[in-house]
């Protein structure tokens, strides 16, 4: 039998220049999409997929992450003596047990495979789960979990794929497909942010993976691979053709960049729609827009 992945990493020490001047003091993470922070959703999805053990690797100034996960007794009672039963409920879903999270400290921020690998002695020997919380997925079965279905049957290494348009497939870490075997693929290749017309396929890595420790040995010896970051994809690429080689997976699923400005407002404008009390004067206020823009041209 396969070991079931019961740890997932967290990723959350970069700075989030992207949203400066609102990230000098809110971390990104804490960044709102409709009422809930882009954290718990990661969260949410993590616990549907059956992670028990949540480990984040933070930096310096992301003290409210921590406090987010905090119990908040006093809010609870109140909000239990006035009978607000929805509000207490969606409170009760930020607790996390006791134990079952850890913080790292990323002391400098080398790149997204130094963060994970700064994550090394609480994962040790076993399989575990990386989320990046700004990729933000709407799927009716949560994409981890559709995940680790996919890898209960594959081991190895598991990356999120997703299509892209040729033209931005620099901006991502692209798979060099051996099979294509329907939602999961096999690898022979994988190279990080391509030179325009120099993409292997239009399969982008998009940040949900499920890895194999060999990964965090991988990370033991590299070095900053391109633009001066240590890449987490390099440290999977070294894997395949291995025992542990390399599937993407095809999930189901809207992906939401919320790392960038266009697509956090594209996810807000999509969660609000998915809201029963929100949709109907949203989608109100969005057709008057377009109107008054067309007339306006
Ligand atoms: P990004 O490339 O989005 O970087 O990192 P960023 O710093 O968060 O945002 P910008 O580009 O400055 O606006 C992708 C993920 O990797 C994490 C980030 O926190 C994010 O979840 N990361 C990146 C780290 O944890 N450490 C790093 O050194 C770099």
């Amino acid at each position: 039998m396969r070991k079931k992945v019961t740890k997932a990493i967290f990723p959350v020490a970069g700075m989030g220049t992207r949203f400066l001047p609102a990230t000098k003091s809110v971390p990104k993470e804490i960044m709102t999409l409709v009422d809930r922070p882009l954290v718990q959703y990661a969260i949410d999805e993590a616990r549907a997929a059956g992670i028990k053990e949540f480990i984040f690797v933070t930096s310096r100034g992301k003290g409210a992450l921590e406090d987010y996960f905090d119990h908040a007794p006093f809010l609870e009672q109140e909000l239990r003596k006035s009978g607000k039963t929805d509000l207490l409920d969606a409170l009760k879903a930020t607790n996390m047990e006791s134990g079952a999270i850890a913080y790292i400290r990323q002391h400098r921020a080398l790149g997204l495979g130094h963060a994970v690998w700064c994550a090394r002695r609480l994962i040790a020997n076993e399989p575990f789960a990386v989320i990046l919380p700004d990729d933000v997925i709407a799927a009716e079965t949560p994409c981890l979990e559709q995940m680790i279905d996919a890898y209960e049957e594959t081991g190895g290494n598991m990356v999120a794929a997703m299509e892209v348009p040729a033209d931005k497939a620099a901006s991502y870490g692209i798979l060099d497909v051996e099979e294509d075997m329907g939602s999961v693929v096999s690898v022979k290749g994988m190279v990080e942010k391509p030179e325009v017309g120099k993409a292997p396929s239009n399969l982008a890595v998009i940040g949900r993976y499920i890895l194999s420790p060999s990964v965090l040995t991988n990370l033991n010896k590299m070095k900053s691979g391109a633009g001066g970051e240590i890449q987490l994809t390099d440290a999977i690429a070294q894997d395949i053709g291995t025992e542990n080689t390399v599937y993407g997976y095809r999930f189901r699923g809207q992906r939401f960049d919320c790392g960038s400005k266009a697509g956090f407002l594209q996810a807000t404008v999509a969660f609000a729609l998915a809201r029963d009390d929100l949709r109907d004067d949203l989608l109100r206020y969005l057709q008057e827009m377009v109107q008054l823009d067309k007339a306006a041209q």
